[in-house]
């Protein structure tokens, strides 16, 4: 698919703020710092469309991009980063769990998950929560050019061991980098066929 215009259309506290309209949605979480707003960047291959920063938590709010004038990305805040303190955490928890199970235009979550890292408790849970809910997810890795080659398919292997523990049926998945671009060509022809066919 090719991406002839991105454009910031907001960002909102809650998802009830959120655009009206009835576009879909592919939403992006994950962990704070694994490369969420960057894989935005890269997607659309605009440098600064999504904020992104070295320290953990930039992204505070719901923001919405509008594609092609026909679908939106959407930057979520991160989860589990424990620094900011318990009344804020709760904060973007509830932010989070209310866009995630009540946004009708949510077509699919791509949840981002760093390849370089064993498989944490904080996602796994996460996963389970989105399983429970019948939430449409697909898992994102990420900084793959963080990892030799030879080390990034049998990374994949491990996590994917991991969640044949609890899942019957395996979620789509995706390796990527925002630096190399890899995956970015599928990540687009998979979003294209879900707009296609809905
Ligand atoms: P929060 O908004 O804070 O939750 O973080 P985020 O998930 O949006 O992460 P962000 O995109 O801001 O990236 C965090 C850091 O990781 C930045 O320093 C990025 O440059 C770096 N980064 C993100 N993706 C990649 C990647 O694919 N490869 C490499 N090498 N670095 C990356
Ligand atoms: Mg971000």
């Amino acid at each position: 698919m090719k991406i002839t215009s991105a454009t910031y259309i907001g960002s909102h506290p809650r998802h009830e703020q959120c655009p009206k309209d009835n576009r879909h949605e592919y939403a992006f979480i994950g962990r704070s710092n694994v490369g969420k707003s960057s894989l935005i960047n890269a997607l659309t291959e605009r440098r600064k469309l999504a904020l992104t920063s070295a320290t953990p938590g930039k992204t505070m709010c719901i923001n919405h991009f509008l594609i092609n004038e026909q679908w939106y990305l959407v930057d979520l805040p991160g989860y589990g980063y424990a620094q900011r303190g318990k009344k804020e955490m709760e904060k973007l928890k509830a932010m989070i769990s209310g866009y995630v199970l009540e946004r009708e235009q949510l077509t699919c979550l791509f949840v981002l998950i760093d390849i370089r890292h064993a498989p944490q408790k904080v996602d796994l849970a996460f996963l389970h929560f989105l399983g429970s809910h019948g939430v449409p997810f697909a898992i994102v890795f990420t900084k793959a050019d963080k990892l030799a080659a030879s080390k990034v398919k049998p990374a994949v292997e491990k996590y994917m061991d991991t969640l044949r523990e609890e899942w019957e049926e395996l979620p789509p998945y995706f390796i990527t980098s925002a630096t190399s671009k890899m995956g970015r060509e599928e990540l687009l022809s998979y979003i294209e066929d879900i707009n296609k066919n809905a």
